[in-house]
């Protein structure tokens, strides 16, 4: 019995095996427990010598079989070990990393660069009526500005009589926007997205521009001039010159267009050297029905005005020749300009 059990136990695969064991060894209907039943038809010599002999065994018994199932219980810890291990020491795997597109990061150090001259950073949206875009500037339903800036008109369902409502053109709008809510004196920039209908390699139906306004007392062109140059220096990192030049805008008179200096050496531009301009910015007197349509008493009070292209700005920067990449999201652009991981 001791060898067929001892020798049984030392071969148990595992622990389920081991179980089964124990219950047909010393279980309480296993092999050794009946035989110890069996003591007490025994004469008192025989027990006297089988008794302890079977307690022994029995003792026996449960030490090899809790011997081996430590031992089993080691070999499985051993060949976990051996299957789940980790190398520590491979190299990360490499994730695709986002990174802020080109017109965001112009966008953000733009404002940052105007906030910073004291100006606060004003929103409006971009389907507006027709009245903010157009009559409030001063630009009435026959003019010629209305189909000059390809605008972009909201469809209407016949009987629908709210106002018509346009894609934003410019982001002249937010002026007026602003002046009502706050009056004057105001100095407000207003980052954001306009459309008009136009596609070539300068021109994308959605493009980006910054407008700034500047109302008090006294401001004047000579104010507007040394905004733009602080700006323009800032931006560039370099001492810019600028150029105004007479022009016409329906909200502004006088108007000024304003260019900045450059030279343009085998195609590429650089800013702030040289002796060649380029157009950047409209910009002008705020119109004194401008003002009165928005409130604000032209008698009063008077400033500037400025509308600049954000993706133009950008173009300059860092040298990039068609706007229309901006918006094509091709990776392998925005990596080849630095602007992708
Ligand atoms: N709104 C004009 C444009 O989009 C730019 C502009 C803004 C001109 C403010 C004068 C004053 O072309």
């Amino acid at each position: 019995l001791r060898q067929k059990y001892l020798s049984a136990i030392a071969d148990a695969a595992d622990e389920s095996a081991l179980e089964d064991l124990r219950v047909t060894a010393v279980g309480k209907k296993g092999e050794v427990s009946l035989k110890m039943r069996e003591l007490g038809r025994m004469t008192p010599e025989e027990r006297q010598v089988a008794g302890p002999a079977l307690n022994a065994l029995k003792d026996e018994i449960n030490s090899a079989l809790a011997a081996k199932k430590s031992a089993l219980e080691d070999a499985a810890l051993d060949a976990r070990l051996r299957d789940e291990w980790l190398d520590v020491t491979l190299p990360a795997r490499q994730r695709p990393q986002g990174t802020i597109h080109p017109v965001s990061q112009v966008t953000e150090e733009v404002t940052a660069i105007l906030a910073d001259m004291g100006f606060a950073v004003a929103e409006g949206p971009q389907v507006e009526t027709d009245w903010y875009n157009f009559d409030a500037l001063n630009i009435p339903g026959h003019h010629p500005a209305r189909t000059e800036m390809d605008t972009f008109y909201m469809h209407r369902e016949e009987g629908d009589n709210r106002p018509p409502h346009v894609l934003r053109t410019h982001t002249s709008p937010v002026q007026i926007r602003s002046m009502q809510d706050a009056g004057a004196p105001i100095r407000i920039i207003c980052p954001g997205r306009v459309y008009r209908a136009d596609y070539d390699q300068t021109h994308t139906p959605m493009f980006h521009q910054v407008e700034g306004l500047a109302i008090d007392r006294d401001i004047s062109m000579a104010n507007l001039k040394w905004v733009l140059e602080e700006f323009f220096s800032a931006f560039f990192g370099t001492k810019v010159k600028t150029r105004f030049r007479a022009s016409h805008f329906p909200f502004t008179e006088p108007s000024a267009e304003v260019d900045i200096q450059c030279s343009w050496e085998g195609g590429t531009v650089k800013v702030g050297e040289g002796d060649g301009w380029l157009e950047v910015l409209g910009s002008g007197m705020v119109h004194p029905k401008v003002l009165a349509a928005a409130g604000v008493d032209p008698n009063e009070w008077q400033g500037f005005a400025f509308g600049m292209g954000i993706d133009r700005m950008a173009m300059l920067k860092y040298g990039i020749p068609d706007l229309r990449a901006f918006f094509d999201s091709d990776l392998r652009w925005l990596r080849h300009y630095g602007f992708a991981a």
